[in-house]
């Protein structure tokens, strides 16, 4: 295969699924020693390499930014043309026999690092990350997650900055070095594919517990941190020992080694990574205290704590067998920690997050061009493959197989997909062929949901026979064409539905329908009116359902639908009809949502946080999702006006909420973090209704709140409009947590989400603010991720924002390609606005594509985003 020459940088190879091919050399033993320093570090690994199977292939050994010094083969030394570099960086030996010992030497250097994969350098430490292609960057290898190894790993550093020294495994010896140097040497029994790999050096202090497994074994539990964060861990510590023993209680999933190891670190390109037994976070993951973190903060910390443990057994344990089958581990990884979040807090309330989450992020991604199945058929570059797609729909699948199973069966196919596959590195068909056996079902058309990309489409409409009490219900199915895929086959979609009698507000069951065909009836009798249908009750499918509805009928559903979610989504489809009504140019018909928002805040049956996620508007992104052309300022000016006319309606509700919801001291109870939901949510009616003392309200709660989920909220609130007391609790804000990197991410991210007329103009001047860097990716997120996803700012009409966006991803992709790539999506959405914004959108697409030396991270996401 010889590639065309041409005067320009090659084009970046595609990989595609169907060239899948065992490895030729296996590893079965690594041992790695490593002089560690901030400039040089060198690394010694010596390999045990096995030929697999029959063949004449040479061992290749992936590299990147790696400078050789050294190679020998069974202890002897290679001359300069026993090996070869091929074009792609790799290190290519050929070898006669079916077993040898290689050597490699090679020197990294950490401080160099700003891609942030391989070892680097942050904030004094050094960490490794390698998944998903890092391990080339400290040492040759074939990185590739179906080549499983022993590891036994001497790390080596200066005792003064680095003095502690931690890997995967357990550790096993440990000493002093002369001029200050010392080691410690650390061995994993469990053979791992290389993306697991991690090590850490440096000045941190320790949260010491532990655990003890169901079998009766005790495990050491350590989340390390810099000395001034460890009053922060109490959090992340607590969620560990729940997951670990959740995941005994519910999968029969015990823990393996005797050390459990944690380490947060600034700067980081992720949430988290599940390395065996030393998982590194994104210190946001980490630290939280009232002061600091916001309730949705803790909640994130327990779920990616649960989330990074899970994957022991989903992903470590069992792991995939090539980069394709990245949802066999993430898929099954987020629906576990999903699950753990739910028992942990209000199953209700998780859901209705989970599913803004996936229509948020997931649904637009279907409906773009960057759309790609659960399992993707190629990649240029697999960091741009992390998505929600792979993430969040991969859960809703296994949801969907555990739905259709029941809990005893899909517990039955779980313990047979763990134990058939322990030690393995397999694929998502191994992991549905373990639901069919254990589960006994068959998924042949379910395993479309695997293949086909784009959000399947289900419009519903019922006919009533009063004659025959019959309710007639039609379905109809369809799957929109995506990039590669034009035609679609039926799939095989779980819908929960309930029929309701408006007489007696109540219906007879519960049930559960698979739509298999293009179109499917349904009839149910005992109806003398005409029932009211509540669909896809759960969130049962990830799909989009079509249907006319009345207002009266939703207004039902919103207060008599006994599943929480329905209620959610009636109030959620009740707001989006009567703002789409607006929007299209018709008048405001704000009474039917004033009188359900009235209603669902006076129940008080209703869990407060239920309440606080019913009565809030619909986003401006969610509404410009339900549009073929958005437009911008249409949906800002419709949304703002029904945020004031339910302020004013309601205000002396939201009066009353706003003071009884004031603060009791803190708690991480459900009642009290309800109570903070309703407060900030009532203060925002109370800003929208233009209520006099609006900002004086919003002012006390930023001064007086005890935890940082009410002060963020008032500031929040606060930075939507011109008013005095914005200058004054943002420069508040600014000062009082000077130097605490977290919450400064806040500040900036708060105000580039803000709804205020010079948003625009605002992240461009925090772009040159003293505390911004591109170069750590949390705070380049905080100011232009959320940038990008402010919907009215960043579409402003004269095409600043898009400006501003493709000059921050050129400048970060020299710096931090895998980061730079993820800002793209926004500029993706072309298709979706008018002429003239889609046309400054496609010109700096371009300009991104043809900036010189673009990285294949972004150069394959701007250029799928042109075609798409
Ligand atoms: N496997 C990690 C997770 O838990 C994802 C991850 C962490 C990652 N760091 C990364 C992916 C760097 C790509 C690049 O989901
Ligand atoms: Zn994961």
């Amino acid at each position: 295969m010889a590639d065309i020459q041409s005067t320009h940088a090659p084009a970046p190879k595609v990989i595609l699924r169907s060239d899948y091919r065992p490895p030729e050399w296996l590893v079965p033993q690594v041992a790695l020693d490593v002089a560690l320093d901030a400039q040089k570090t060198q690394v010694r690994a010596t390999l045990h390499v096995e030929r697999n199977g029959a063949h004449e292939q040479p061992l290749r050994l992936d590299g990147d930014a790696l400078t050789l010094v050294e190679v020998r083969v069974d202890g002897a030394t290679l001359a300069a043309g026993d090996w070869t570099m091929d074009d792609e960086g790799a290190l290519v030996i050929p070898l006669v026999g079916d077993a040898h010992v290689i050597e490699t030497l090679v020197e990294i250097s950490p401080a160099a690092n700003t891609k942030l994969m391989g070892l680097y350098a942050s904030g004094g430490l050094l960490c490794t990350q390698c998944e998903a292609e890092g391990f080339r960057r400290i040492t040759f290898f074939p990185d590739r997650p179906d080549v499983l190894s022993r590891y036994d790993v001497r790390m080596e550093a200066d005792k003064t900055l680095y003095p502690v020294l931690l890997a995967n495994g357990d550790p096993v010896e440990k000493g002093d070095l002369p001029n200050g140097r010392h080691w410690a040497r650390w061995t994993d029994p469990f053979a791992k594919p290389c993306y697991l790999f991690a090590m850490v050096a440096g000045d941190l202090a320790c949260n010491a517990d532990g655990f003890t497994t169901m079998s009766g074994r005790s495990v050491a539990l350590g989340i390390w941190v810099r000395e001034e964060d460890l009053p922060r861990t109490d959090h992340a510590m607590k969620a560990l020992k729940d997951s670990m023993a959740w995941d005994e209680r519910v999968y029969g999933r015990e823990y393996d080694l005797d050390v459990f190891n944690i380490v947060a670190v600034s700067d980081f390109n992720f949430g988290a990574m599940e390395n065996k037994g030393l998982n590194i976070f994104n210190s946001r993951y980490v630290l939280a205290d009232p002061e600091t973190a916001t309730d949705m903060d803790y909640d994130a910390v327990e779920g990616v704590v649960a989330h990074e443990y899970f994957h022991n057994w989903s992903g470590n344990r069992i792991t995939c067998r090539d980069w394709f089958q990245l949802s066999l581990k993430e898929g099954f990884t987020v629906y576990r920690d999903q699950s753990f979040s739910a028992d942990m807090g209000s199953p209700a309330v998780k859901r209705v997050e989970d599913v803004r989450v996936l229509r948020a992020a997931q649904f637009q991604e279907d409906a773009g061009p960057l759309a790609h199945p659960v399992r993707p058929e190629s990649y240029m570059e697999i960091s741009n493959f992390y998505t929600a797609t792979v993430y969040n729909k991969g859960a809703e699948l296994i949801r969907m197989m555990a739905l259709l199973l029941g809990p005893e069966r899909f517990r039955r196919g779980t313990d047979l997909y763990f134990e058939r596959h322990d030690g393995q590195a397999v694929t998502c068909e191994d992991f549905v062929r373990a639901m069919e056996d254990g589960g006994e079902i068959e998924l042949s058309q379910f395993r479309l949901w695997y293949s086909q990309a784009g959000t399947p489409r289900i419009s519903v409409s019922m006919d009533h026979d009063p004659a025959t009490g019959t309710a007639k219900l039609t379905f109809r199915q369809s799957v929109p064409a995506t990039p590669g895929q034009a035609e679609k086959a039926p799939m095989a979609i779980p819908l929960r539905l309930a029929l309701f009698d408006p007489e007696t507000q109540s219906h007879s069951g519960d049930e559960l329908v698979v739509l298999t065909a293009p179109e499917t009836v349904v009839e149910r009798k005992g109806f003398s009116t005409p029932p009211i249908l509540s669909i896809n009750r759960g969130f049962s499918a990830p799909v989009i359902v079509e249907m006319d509805r009345t207002h009266q009928d939703l207004s039902f559903l919103s207060a008599h639908d006994d599943d929480p979610f329905g209620r959610y989504e009636a109030m959620q489809q009740l707001m989006v009809n009567v703002l789409l009504g607006r929007i299209s140019g018709g008048p405001l018909e704000s009474a039917p949502v004033i009188e359900a928002v009235a209603r669902t805040i006076a129940d008080p049956a209703l869990d407060g946080a239920l309440v606080a996620e019913a009565a809030r508007l619909p986003s401006e992104a969610y509404l410009g999702d339900q549009m073929l052309i958005v437009d911008p300022d249409a949906i800002h000016g419709a949304r703002d006006d029904l945020q004031a006319e339910i302020g004013s309606a309601l205000e002396s509700e939201w009066r009353a909420i706003h003071a009884r919801s004031a603060r009791n001291g803190f708690s991480l109870s459900s009642d009290a973090k309800a109570a903070r939901r309703l407060r900030t949510l009532s203060l925002s009616y109370l800003a929208a209704s233009g209520a006099k003392d609006a900002s004086e309200l919003a002012l006390q709660q930023f001064e007086t709140a005890d935890n940082m989920t009410e002060r963020q909220g008032a500031l929040a609130v606060l930075a939507n409009g011109a008013s005095e007391a914005r200058e004054t609790v943002l420069a508040a804000f600014h000062d009082r947590y000077a130097g605490n990197a977290l919450v400064i991410d806040k500040w900036f991210q708060t105000q580039a989400f803000a709804l205020h007329p010079d948003t625009v103009e605002i992240v461009e001047a925090l772009g040159r603010h003293p505390d911004f860097t591109l170069s750590n990716p949390n705070r380049a997120r905080s100011l232009f991720g959320a940038f990008g996803g402010n919907q009215w700012a960043f579409n402003r009409k004269d095409g600043k924002g898009y400006r501003m966006l493709a000059d921050t991803i050129i400048a970060l992709d020299a710096i931090n390609p895998q980061t730079a790539a993820r800002f793209v999506t926004p500029l993706g959405r072309w298709r979706r606005f008018d002429e003239v914004r889609g046309a400054m959108m496609r010109s700096e697409l371009e300009r991104i594509v043809a900036a010189p030396g673009v990285s294949k991270d972004v150069l394959e996401q701007a250029g799928k985003s042109l075609q798409g």
